[in-house]
C-alpha cells in the first residue's frame, strides 16, 4: 500500500512523539545501561512517580462495585464531575461558572488540545494560505504537532529572558507580519502559565493585556492551565486566566488532574470558559468518544472538592521544591551557574543551557542517556527557542535525584 496515498500530507511529516521515543531508546538500552550499574533514570516526563492520595484511590474502590458504574458515561462528563468542577473553579479562584454551559470534561487536556485545535482549523496545504494558530516558544512540544497535524501553522510566540517571557502580543503580530504572514488568518493564541518547560509564570497585567488583545482583534484565546496547582510560595499562587475582566468573551482554559493528583495514568481534565466555543466544541466532541469511566469521574470530584485534595497538593509542592534544592546544589557543584533570583517558582521543571563542550542539545541529551543512563529532554523539541538548553523534570525520589549527580560527577559531565 503507497503509504503517501493512504494517509494526508499533514500526518505524512509527523514523527513520533519526542516522549515517546525517548521511552523506547531508553527500553532499548536499559539492559546494557543496568550490566555498568547506570539502570536508567527519567527526568523526561513530566508525570509525577507519587502514589495519587490514598483517599482518592480508597473512593475508586468504593464506587467500582455501585450500579450503573460501568457504563458509557456523556462526553460533556457527569453532572456530579462538572458541579466539582464549578466548585472547585469558586473556591480556588472566585471563578463562578455555569455546569451546564460552560464547563465540559477531557480525556486528559491533551484530548482537549488536538480536538479544540482541529474544530477550528480548516486545513490547507498551502503554506501561505494556511491559517494559524499562536503557540508559546518554547512550550509543550505537542502543540506545534497538533497545529500541522491539522492543516494550520503554528507561528512562535517568543518566550526569552529579554521580554520576560510575556511578549507584547502587538510585538509578536508585528512580527508575524513581516514574517509575511496573514495576520487575518490568526484564529486563536495559545498561552501556558506557569509554562513548561520554563516553569515561569505571568503577571495579571500582561494577562490581561493579552485578553484585551484578544477582544480587539476577535481571536480565541485558549488558556492551558496545566501547572496551575504546582507552586511554591503562597503569594504567587497561579491564578485562571477567567478571573479577569472581559477573558469569557475570548476565552477557554484547560484543566488537567494528571499533575496535582498524581494520575497522569487516568486521563482525567476539564475546559471551561466561553459558553458559545464550548457548545460547538461540545457538538463536534460528542461525536467522536464516550467520555471518561464513571467511577474515575466520581472519585475525582470527591478530590476536588475535599480538603485532603488540597492537603496532597500542598504537600507534593512541598516535595518538589525540595527536589529542586538537591538537583540545583548538585547542578551548582557542577559548575551550572544557576542564580536564585531565576528559579522557577512553579512547575516540576528545571530549564537549563547545555554543556559549553557541547553545540547540540540532541547529542548532549544522547550523550548523557548513554553514559549515564540519564533521560532528559533535549531543548529543540520544545520550538526554535529551545535550541542550546535541556528540560529537567523532578519528578523522581531525592535518592534517585542525588544519585543523577552522582552519576553526573563520575562519568565527567559538567557545565
Ligand atoms: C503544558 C501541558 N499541557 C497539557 C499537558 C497534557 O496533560 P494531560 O493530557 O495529562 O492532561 C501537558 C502534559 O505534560 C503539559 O505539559
Amino acid at each position: 500500500m503507497i503509504m503517501e496515498k493512504l494517509f494526508n500530507e499533514e500526518v505524512m511529516t509527523l514523527d513520533t512523539y519526542i516522549m515517546v521515543k525517548l521511552k523506547e531508546k531508553t527500553a532499548q538500552l536499559s539492559e546494557t545501561l543496568t550490566k555498568k550499574n547506570r539502570s536508567p533514570i527519567s527526568l523526561s516526563m513530566g508525570a509525577p512517580t507519587a502514589n495519587p492520595p490514598e483517599v482518592l484511590i480508597d473512593k475508586l474502590k468504593e464506587y467500582l462495585t455501585e450500579d450503573n458504574i460501568h457504563q458509557y458515561s456523556v462526553t460533556r462528563g457527569e453532572p456530579y464531575y462538572r458541579q466539582a468542577v464549578a466548585q472547585r473553579m469558586e473556591e480556588r479562584f472566585g471563578v463562578k461558572l455555569d455546569p451546564n454551559s460552560e464547563i465540559y470534561s477531557l480525556l486528559g487536556s491533551k484530548d482537549g488540545l488536538a480536538n479544540l485545535i482541529r474544530f477550528i482549523i480548516n486545513p490547507h496545504h498551502n503554506e501561505t494560505e494556511k491559517e494559524i494558530i499562536l503557540i508559546p516558544d518554547p512550550g509543550y512540544a505537542s502543540y506545534s504537532q497538533m497545529v500541522k497535524c491539522s492543516g494550520g501553522l503554528a507561528y512562535p510566540i517568543a518566550l526569552t529572558k529579554e521580554n520576560n517571557y510575556q511578549p507584547a502580543m502587538e510585538n509578536v503580530f508585528e512580527k508575524l507580519k513581516s514574517d509575511g504572514y496573514d495576520e487575518n488568518k490568526v484564529k486563536a493564541i495559545i498561552i501556558n502559565y506557569p509554562n513548561n518547560p520554563l516553569g515561569v509564570s505571568a503577571s495579571r497585567e500582561y494577562i490581561q493585556s493579552v485578553v484585551d488583545f484578544c477582544r480587539k482583534k476577535d481571536i480565541l484565546l485558549i488558556s492551558d492551565a496545566a501547572y496551575c496547582d504546582i507552586y511554591f510560595n503562597e503569594e504567587e499562587k497561579p491564578f485562571s486566566v477567567l478571573e479577569l475582566p472581559g477573558a469569557k468573551e475570548v476565552t477557554v482554559e484547560l484543566f488537567t488532574l494528571s499533575k496535582p493528583y498524581a494520575i497522569t495514568g487516568w486521563r482525567l481534565g476539564w475546559i471551561c470558559g466561553n459558553k458559545d466555543v464550548l457548545s460547538r466544541f461540545g457538538k463536534a466532541k460528542s461525536t467522536i468518544d464516550n467520555g471518561i469511566f464513571r467511577a474515575l469521574q466520581k472519585a475525582c470530584a470527591y478530590i476536588m472538592t475535599s480538603p485532603e485534595g488540597d492537603d496532597y497538593i500542598r504537600l507534593a509542592n512541598l516535595s518538589y521544591k525540595k527536589k529542586q534544592s538537591i538537583f540545583v546544589k548538585g547542578m551548582r557543584e557542577l559548575g551550572w551557574e544557576i542564580e536564585d533570583k531565576d528559579l522557577p517558582h512553579t512547575t516540576f521543571y528545571m530549564w537549563l543551557p547545555i554543556p559549553r563542550k557541547y553545540d547540540s542539545s540532541f547529542k548532549f541529551c544522547e550523550d548523557l542517556l548513554e553514559k549515564s543512563g540519564i533521560v532528559v529532554v533535549p531543548g529543540d523539541a520544545f520550538g526554535e527557542y529551545g535550541k542550546g538548553y535541556f528540560r529537567v523534570s523532578f519528578v523522581c525520589s531525592d535518592e534517585k535525584l542525588q544519585e543523577v549527580i552522582d552519576r553526573m560527577k563520575a562519568d565527567g559531565f559538567k557545565y
